[in-house]
């Protein structure tokens, strides 16, 4: 069989030739464009639709979590009235609908860090947060600190903006926030941190870690952007206070809706100092104006209406099962020298293989016998190694991650001894 994948290409930027693309000579794109690169797990994900492979590569959430009939009646609801529906379906204002920015406000107080609507901001998915902040804080060449390995959509979406990253090493408690020296802090202006069931490892950053970061981040003057789309996708305990409660001043918080609700509402929310606040609407004025009127004001209702408090301990048991699956095929079927993360909450494993084997190298194969995975080095901002692999377990069912798991196991094994026969 022939795969029809090449991997090599995603590490090109866009004046290299690309399957389907017009020729750069007639495309002439601006050089920001020409450094977008496409995101591998996209492209990985094109290939692994087809209904014989199992793919352990998406960051998709388990669609049987969506709150269809809530979403569905408060949808209905918000266009049954017709005076009701031509508010629905006006145009509104970019920081977001009040009701929605007031109900963020009150679960960010309860939480215990005292927050106003007007540090709120709707946005249309964080995703669109990571860009309106590579807009409002990253300048060409100029340093921004990232956890190494990091998101790899947060690299996309910095890159346009052409910054000089320096990256922050990480173990089981997440990221080393000793590391954080003024050598490295000289003219940064921001850290990027993912402190909840990271994406890609599914680490935690522990609560003493927190408290460290935040005091570096004031010794060293940076903004803190702390990415928590994972945060309320705890298994048996949530993690600790988040990098508001510890550094509100200078932590500018970006969350989702897409892992509690649903990804396709692309909804999500920045709280941070007002005046933050007021640069990225500025900046998101500019974007698309203001997200979804009707999306958001039908996800208000369902969050209002309490659907959260029945809703979230019934995925997190959901993921909670998933994790212990793949942790179980994980210790079944690896050979010695593979290593894994143990997450207390999200989506995602990572793996580190013996050093030397390529996980890239590995990865047509591994499809060809029906997996997929994400190679873990595109999650890297600088130096990357070639061994390790990211594997969500959220969306495939029990049976099939152990079948998968088994596969990349055997993968892994024959690999490792044609290395060991060649020495
Ligand atoms: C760490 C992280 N940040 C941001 C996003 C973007 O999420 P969305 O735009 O759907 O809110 C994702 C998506 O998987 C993610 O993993």
């Amino acid at each position: 069989m022939t795969i029809p994948f090449n991997l090599a290409y995603l590490k090109e930027p866009m004046n290299a030739p690309q399957p389907g693309l017009a020729a750069p000579a007639l495309l002439r794109p601006a050089r920001r464009a020409a450094s977008a690169t496409s995101s591998i797990v996209r492209e990985i994900l094109k290939v692994t639709q087809r209904p014989d492979v199992i793919s352990l590569a998406g960051g998709l959430p388990a669609p049987e979590s969506f709150p269809v009939e809530a979403l569905r009646a408060a949808f209905d609801a918000e266009l049954r009235d017709e005076a009701q529906a031509r508010q629905a379906l006006q145009y509104s204002t970019t920081e977001g609908h009040a009701p929605l920015r007031e109900w963020v406000a009150a679960q960010e107080t309860a939480r215990g860090v005292p927050t106003c609507a007007d540090e709120v901001m709707i946005v249309a998915g964080s995703q669109q947060a990571l860009d309106l902040l590579g807009k409002a804080f990253v300048e060409p060449q100029a340093p921004l600190l990232v956890e190494s390995p990091t998101y790899l959509g947060a690299l996309q979406a910095f890159n346009l903006f052409d910054p000089t990253y320096r990256t922050l090493p990480t173990d089981d408690e997440g990221l080393q926030p000793d590391a954080l020296d003024a050598a490295l802090a000289r003219d940064a202006r921001a850290l990027y941190v993912m402190p909840n069931f990271q994406n890609p490892t599914g680490r935690t950053l522990s609560a003493a870690r927190r408290a460290t970061l935040a005091a570096a981040a004031r010794r060293h003057d940076l903004w803190l952007i702390e990415d928590d789309p994972y945060g309320e996708l705890w298994y048996h305990q949530a993690p600790p206070p988040g990098l508001r409660s510890y550094a509100p001043e200078r932590t500018i918080r970006v969350c989702s809706f897409s892992k509690v609700l649903a990804p396709g509402l692309r909804l999500g929310f920045v709280i941070a100092p007002r005046a933050a606040i007021e640069l990225l609407v500025r900046l998101k004025q500019a974007t698309d104006l203001h997200t979804a009127t009707l999306t958001q004001r039908a996800a208000h209702r369902v969050l209002a209406s309490g659907l959260l408090d029945t809703h979230l301990p019934r995925v997190r048991a959901r993921y909670a099962q998933q994790c212990a699956v793949m942790l179980e095929a994980l210790a079944t079927a690896m050979p010695g020298g593979v290593t894994w993360t143990r997450p207390e909450g999200g989506m995602f494993v990572w793996l580190t293989l013996p050093a030397g084997v390529d996980t890239m190298a590995l990865l047509p194969g591994a499809i060809e016998r029906g997996m997929a995975f994400v190679p873990g080095a595109p999650f890297f901002a600088g130096h990357a190694p070639t061994n390790t692999l990211r594997l969500s377990f959220v969306t495939v069912p029990a049976e099939k991650i152990r079948a998968a798991v088994a596969v990349l196991g055997e993968l892994i094994g024959h690999t490792l001894s044609k290395h060991r026969e060649s020495r």
